[in-house]
């Protein structure tokens, strides 16, 4: 017996027996504080969402900012293969044509329009009533299906659902899909519901409008439910689910789609086959890539993507696993794409043996991009006895997060000892100009972000200004290969609406993987000056910012 069966009600345009994955990494994602990302960032991450194969793409706001508005046109125009890329806009005269505009190029378009339903925002943030908020829904809904024609995907959010009057929630619902909406998501917006509250919910916006329209849900994690309340929806009929790539999202996040599409899996008799079309094998990839990109750690015990989601410690466990895995695993490792790898590469390996290893890896690299790797991989197999996947999936990690330069190293000099203080110095170009300059600092890396300070500044007007500096061992060993992770602004820019952009250096030398990491930082937020869309950060707005 199909779920469908047990549960007749469903509708829109999902196949029978499935949940299509809407993915939205790159709008709610990106929404975290400090988790900005940039169009050609973004881009990579869309094509990794893509290789995933997950339904939809949620690229992005374009009313946002004109960065984001490149971003998702970017987006728009590079997805294929049946992915859908949506945009989100407000019902409000601007967004939904801005949206329309950028997602008009998509093979697949998914115009994604929303407005607040609970009384708490009608009152406090929109200032409008009820029967405003109705009306304006009802009108860009009607809109849409006119401009994008019958067969466009077109998406309304109540947000804020959950905590809204049940009566006025399915008035609105109903209403909107008269008007022309073929999916209808119920945001629980603020993380408040809990599972057995919402799949009821769930359950009667099915009964309502499930017959016209696919039941989406959108859950935060503010009481850690999100997953919970995703799942207890599904099992109500939802047939749309949004999640993101490690659960990153505004606050505590959202509902995670790796732990969403694996519990789909690894529970079949309470899901039949409902994420059957994710490339499962793609998450552990999907995941490093995003945080890496966005400077957002994974916590070791997070499930299915967590350094330890499959590591046995215990003795106990330790032996009923090595007697039989399904003792205490129940998935395996492989299926969310934590190959072990049998191939080793050294200085004698060919860029095809690299090729084959990055693929065990999960990684498709070719044409230029590899030939960047296996030069890299190949200098640091002459700096260093044993080139490990990790190694190799930070190579290529920080070939994806490399930038246009306007501000290119020449040289650098750094004399520190014990008790004293350090003196740095940097040979540049700036905007196409040679700079020397040296500082003195607390250390060799303040010393030299110092030098890089004092030689930016008279051309550039600013300096970097860090905000946060991390650094990490890709693997063990007194030779391994050190990973910096800085934050900066502008010293130019200040206050909660100050970009901020991330910067990553790699080297066996901590030193110089510090400086590279400062330097990418600099030339993010230079590019972002001077070249406008081009390499401009989806900067988050408040809705009062928002034009
Ligand atoms: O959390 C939320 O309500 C949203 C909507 C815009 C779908 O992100
Ligand atoms: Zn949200």
């Amino acid at each position: 017996m199909t779920f469908e069966a047990t549960h007749p009600r469903f509708g829109g345009g999902v196949a029978a027996g499935s949940v299509r994955i809407f993915d939205t990494t790159l709008r709610d994602g990106e929404q975290a504080p400090g988790a900005g990302l940039t169009a050609a960032e973004k881009l990579e991450v869309a094509r990794q969402l893509a290789r995933l194969k997950v339904d939809v793409i949620e690229a992005g706001f374009p009313a946002a900012s004109p960065g984001d508005f490149e971003a998702v046109r970017r987006i728009a125009q590079e997805t294929k293969g049946g992915i859908a890329v949506a945009a989100l806009a407000r019902c409000r005269d601007g967004d939904p044509q801005r949206a329309v505009e950028a997602i008009g190029v998509a093979e697949r378009p998914h115009l994604h329009l929303f407005i607040a339903t609970s009384d708490i925002h009608l009152k406090h943030k929109l200032r409008i009533s009820r029967e405003q908020a109705l009306e304006e829904a009802r009108r860009w809904v009607k809109w849409a299906r006119g401009t994008l024609g019958p067969d466009a995907e077109i998406e309304f959010s109540a947000e804020d659902a959950s905590r809204t009057e049940d009566a006025f929630l399915l008035q609105v619902y109903e209403a909107v899909v008269e008007a022309g909406a073929s999916t209808v998501n119920i945001p629980d917006t603020v993380g408040y519901a809990i599972p057995s509250e919402f799949g009821a919910l769930v359950g009667r916006v099915v009964d309502r409008v499930g017959r016209d329209a696919t039941i989406s849900v959108h859950c935060h994690n503010d009481l850690g439910l999100a997953t919970a309340n995703t799942l207890a929806a599904v099992q109500s009929g939802a047939r749309q689910v949004e999640v993101t790539i490690n659960g990153l999202g505004e606050r505590a996040g959202n509902a995670s789609l790796e732990e969403v599409v694996m519990a789909l899996r690894t529970r079949p008799a309470q899901f039949p086959e409902l994420a059957a079309g994710v490339a499962t094998e793609q998450i552990t990839p999907a995941s490093r890539l995003v945080s890496y990109l966005t400077g957002f750690a994974i916590q070791p015990n997070k499930a299915i993507v967590g350094a330890n989601a499959f590591a046995h410690e215990s003795g106990i466990h330790q032996d009923g696993f090595l007697k039989n895995p399904l003792t205490y695993e129940i998935m395996t490792p492989q299926s969310v794409g934590l190959a072990g790898s049998t191939l080793s590469i050294g200085k004698l390996s060919g860029r095809r043996g690299l090729q084959g290893k990055l693929r065990e890896l999960g990684h498709e690299v070719e044409g230029e991009a590899l030939d960047a790797v296996y030069r890299a991989a190949i200098a640091l197999a002459d700096a260093k006895k044993d080139v490990t996947d990790a190694d190799l999936l930070a190579l290529v990690e920080q070939r994806k997060a490399d930038v246009p330069r306007s501000i290119e190293l020449l040289g650098w000099n750094i004399s520190s000892s014990s008790g004293g203080h350090s003196v740095g110095s940097v040979s540049l170009i700036v905007a196409g100009e040679a700079k020397a300059a040296h500082a003195t600092g607390n250390g060799p890396v303040n010393a030299l972000f110092g030098a890089v300070d004092e030689a930016v500044r008279p051309i550039l007007g600013w300096h970097p200004v860090l905000t946060e500096y991390e650094i990490k061992a890709v693997s063990a060993g007194e030779d391994a290969q050190g990973q910096v992770l800085v934050r900066c602004r502008r010293s130019s820019d200040e206050g909660a609406g100050a970009l901020v952009v991330t910067g990553h250096g790699l080297s066996t030398n901590i030193i110089e993987a510090s400086l590279e990491a400062y330097l990418v930082a600099a030339n993010k937020l230079h590019g972002a000056e001077i070249n406008g869309i081009e390499v401009a950060f989806v900067g988050r707005r408040t809705a009062e910012e928002l034009p």
